[in-house]
This record gives C-alpha cells, sequence and structure tokens, in this order.
C-alpha cells in the first residue's frame, strides 16, 4: 500500500479559507456557550491555567488540587512551576474515575479544587457527572480543563473552564472562563514561538499542498517552536490567531469531526477507547484506541503518513506507578487523526492501514 494521503500532524491554514468571511469571535463563542462566565483570552492553555493557579494562589496560603491520574505532562510541569501542590485521584483504563477513592480524597479540607479533563471532547460519564455536580453543591471548586474539546454541546461543568485552540485549529490561543473575576494580564506575545511555528506551517502547506520537499524544515521548525511556547507571564491571543479564528466556522467544522469519527467507529468499534460513545454532544478531537503493541503500530502509520499522537506517554515517575489503570492505558492508546478536510476514501483508506498493521504487529 502506498501513501496517498498524508493524514494527522501538526494542523496548518486552509489555502481556500476566504479572508472576507467572519464567522464567531472567541468572546462571541463564551457569550453562546459559558452565558454567566467572565471570559478572558491567553496564549494558550498552559498560560490559561498559570492565570488560574496565580489566582488560586492569591485567595489561599497553601492550595492544593486534585488532579486526574491520566493527564498531559505539561499540567504537571505546570502545576510545578507555580509552586501549587496536587494530589491525584485515580482514574481506571477506562477512564473510569474512581468515585469512592476521589469522595475520600475531597474529605480532606487540604483539596479545595477539583481537576477535571473531558478527555477527547468526550463528556465524562454520566454518574461521574451527577457526583461531582452533588459535591459542588457542597461547596467544592472544579476546574474544567477543556483542552481536548472545541465548544462542544454538554453542559460545562467548572467553575473555571478553559480550551486550547492550537488542539484544533492551525492558530494559538485559549478561552478562560470563570465564575468569579480573575486577574488575567496577559504581558507579552509568544513573538519567538510564532515566528517558528508559522514558518513551520509555510514549510508544512509547501509540502503538504505542493508536494515539495521539506518534511525535515517543518519538523525542525515546530521543534524550535516548541522549545519557546513556555515563557515567564502570560502570553496574550496574537491578532493573527484571532483573524484565522474568526475564519473558522466552527459548528462544521465540529460537524465533520463527529461524522470522521463515527465513520472510524463503524469501522474500528472493537479497538475504541469509548466503547458506546456519546457523539451528538462532543467535539471529538481524535479517534483513540487501545490496542497491544502500540509503539510498532503508531511506526507503521507514519511510514504511511498517518500520524495519530500518543497521549500521554508518561514520564518516568510524574504518575506514581501505582495508579496502574492511567499506566496500562498510557502504555496501549493511540491516537487515530480525525480532521477535516479529508475525503471518506481517506478515512477508509487509514483503517485499513490501522487494521492491516494489528495483523502485523
Ligand atoms: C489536557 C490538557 N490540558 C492542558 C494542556 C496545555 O494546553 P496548551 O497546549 O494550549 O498550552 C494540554 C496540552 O497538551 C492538554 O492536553
Amino acid at each position: 500500500m502506498s501513501a496517498r494521503w498524508i493524514i494527522g500532524g501538526e494542523l496548518i491554514p486552509n489555502p481556500q479559507a476566504d479572508p472576507e468571511k467572519k464567522y464567531l469571535s472567541p468572546q462571541a463563542w463564551a457569550e453562546r456557550h459559558h452565558p454567566g462566565y467572565y471570559a478572558n483570552l491567553t496564549g494558550g492553555g498552559y498560560y490559561s491555567l498559570k492565570v488560574l493557579l496565580a489566582n488560586l494562589k492569591n485567595r489561599m496560603p497553601t492550595p492544593a488540587v486534585l488532579l486526574p491520574s491520566y493527564l498531559c505532562s505539561d499540567i504537571i510541569s505546570t502545576f510545578r512551576e507555580m509552586e501549587v501542590a496536587y494530589t491525584f485521584y485515580p482514574v481506571d483504563e477506562h477512564l473510569q474515575i474512581d468515585l469512592g477513592a476521589l469522595g475520600k480524597l475531597l474529605a480532606d479540607p487540604e483539596n479545595q479544587v477539583l481537576y477535571i479533563i473531558p478527555w477527547f471532547g468526550f463528556p465524562l460519564p454520566d454518574h461521574a457527572t451527577e457526583a461531582i455536580r452533588a459535591w459542588k453543591v457542597q461547596g467544592l471548586t472544579v476546574w474544567e480543563d477543556r483542552a481536548q474539546c472545541l465548544f462542544p454541546e454538554f453542559a460545562p461543568l467548572g467553575d473555571a473552564i478553559f480550551y486550547s485552540f492550537r488542539k484544533f485549529l492551525p492558530l494559538d490561543g485559549s478561552l478562560l472562563l470563570t465564575k468569579e473575576e480573575v486577574e488575567c494580564r496577559p504581558d507579552h506575545f509568544n513573538d519567538v514561538y510564532l515566528a517558528w511555528r508559522r514558518q513551520g506551517q509555510a514549510f508544512r502547506s509547501w509540502f503538504v499542498h505542493d508536494n515539495l520537499p521539506f518534511e525535515a524544515e517543518c519538523l525542525e521548525c515546530f521543534a524550535r517552536a516548541n522549545d519557546y511556547y513556555h515563557q515567564p507571564g502570560v502570553a496574550g491571543m496574537d491578532v493573527k490567531s484571532l483573524a484565522w479564528f474568526e475564519q473558522t466556522d466552527i459548528d462544521t467544522e465540529t460537524a465533520a469531526r463527529r461524522r470522521v469519527y463515527t465513520l472510524l467507529h463503524e469501522r474500528l468499534k472493537e479497538y475504541a477507547l469509548f466503547p458506546d460513545p456519546e457523539i451528538s454532544a462532543a467535539s471529538p478531537h481524535c479517534f483513540p484506541v487501545v490496542i497491544d503493541h502500540r509503539d510498532w503500530v503508531f511506526d507503521t502509520l507514519k511510514a504511511q503518513q498517518i500520524f495519530a499522537p500518543i497521549l500521554w506517554r508518561f514520564d518516568e515517575g510524574e504518575v506514581p506507578v501505582h495508579f496502574t489503570g492511567s499506566h496500562a492505558l498510557s502504555g496501549r492508546i493511540l491516537n487515530l487523526p480525525v480532521r477535516t478536510g479529508f475525503p471518506d476514501d481517506a478515512w477508509e483508506y487509514m483503517a485499513g492501514v490501522f487494521l492491516e498493521s494489528l495483523r502485523h504487529g
């Protein structure tokens, strides 16, 4: 089988996007989807989280946050950087929260904030949502990390919520929503990061759209960009990202992702992390599969120009080994891309390469 499409990998602006078109701004999305919240913009999820942590430290002398045991290592490093204490609550290999264990942790008055992640753009299961709502009535503060969501239809749970646009769109920025006003004063634009990222996007566009041999250059630029992503202070959302955001019809984007997800689910259900997904309310970030020989399958797909990220590999010691469920998942999960702009044949092709690779794995 030869590669017919380049699927996944870094996002690049669509050359057909019409600069005259204007859809909703992030602030308009905030009003539409999150009425009653204060809305702030930052340069990315990392910066929104730093704002939340700084405000929490101002309110409480020794705050502590409960983090799910399945999470992105950037979250842990941000807590360390901001010197806010955290404790993990257990999540199993099917992303079910151990509500009994969580309840015990919440009984400790040190743990004032619960951090939740609607993983991969899907809501938490109903029983977890109900339990969290009940704890909120008793005074619990919830932070909802929607980095893997793009304005889904399910109801928010967080007293604070943030999005990360770079996970879904070829632009940067984060919308931070809070029930109480927070101090959020972006003090710079991350120019070095943005310059490398835009250059990477240009190389990738020449490589993907024009078939020019710039793959190595594009990877180099994105790697450089990532080296400069985390900066002191709070970066703001840059003007170009704001303009590109408004040129994006997010309703269409989400609908297309749901459609691709559904197609893949029909073909690959037996490997899906979510056996019975509630797709109508979700904004799928990807199609997570749980498989043996994951790294081998990853390499096989990559050799066919299908870039399926691994979210998340735990670095040494970050999540203690006794969280066996999360560790088991992090060793077996692969995230097949779910994108707009490809014909159904491309998804059939990807599913075929994936199934073929399992046979040989
Ligand atoms: C769940 C989650 N939260 C937060 C972040 C940080 O978001 P950003 O990449 O916009 O800084 C990430 C990044 O990968 C993430 O996956």
